[in-house]
């Protein structure tokens, strides 16, 4: 038996240990939320959360998550799929979920991503091409996402200047 942690529930299940996680997920768990793509660490349909990082589950043994925290779509609790719900994100669907997990880990660790930052991150791939409307989404689940305060300017008055020493006309600096 292999003890896994999904969702925040300890879980035990029979697999091989090279077994990838997807399958456990989808076979065994019935967790389904999480697709199966391309099998090859490619398109990100099967991205979940490994202790907070976005990993493709198809290339990871069952193995190697034994005593991570994982996290799939079904509990996921981010801003992110109200924001994919506002602006209409979803075409077909498939690899939606694999990309809000994606879009999920990046904003917990950069929650006010430029263009640039969702291009470099953003790398799960969409057959109906609805990388616009995932950057909307982005940028709209962001908007949600308070910075921490910025801190306040010093009410100190700044230190005096200290003046430069004179040199004596002995050549020697003054006291
Ligand atoms: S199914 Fe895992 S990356 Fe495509
Ligand atoms: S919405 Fe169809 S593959 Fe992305």
């Amino acid at each position: 038996m292999i003890e896994l942690n999904i969702n925040g529930r300890d879980v035990q299940v029979d697999a091989e240990p090279d077994t990838p996680l997807l399958w456990v997920l989808r076979e065994q768990l019935g967790m389904t939320g999480t697709k199966f793509g391309c099998g090859i660490g490619m398109c990100g349909a099967c991205t979940i959360h490994f202790a907070g990082t976005a990993v493709r589950s198809c290339t990871l043994p069952v193995a190697g998550a034994v005593g991570i925290p994982i996290t799939t779509i079904e509990g996921l609790d981010s801003p992110v799929q109200g924001a994919w719900i506002a602006e209409q994100v979803p075409q077909c669907g498939y690899c939606q979920s694999g990309q809000i997990m994606a879009a999920a880990a990046m904003l917990a660790q950069n929650p006010r991503p430029t263009d640039a930052d969702i291009d470099a991150q953003m790398t799960n791939l969409c057959r109906c091409a609805t990388y616009d409307r995932i950057r909307k989404g982005i940028k709209a689940a962001a908007a949600t996402i308070p910075l921490p305060p910025t801190p306040e300017p010093s009410l100190e008055p700044a230190p005096e200047p200290v003046p430069e020493e004179q040199p004596t006309e002995s050549g020697e600096a003054s006291q």
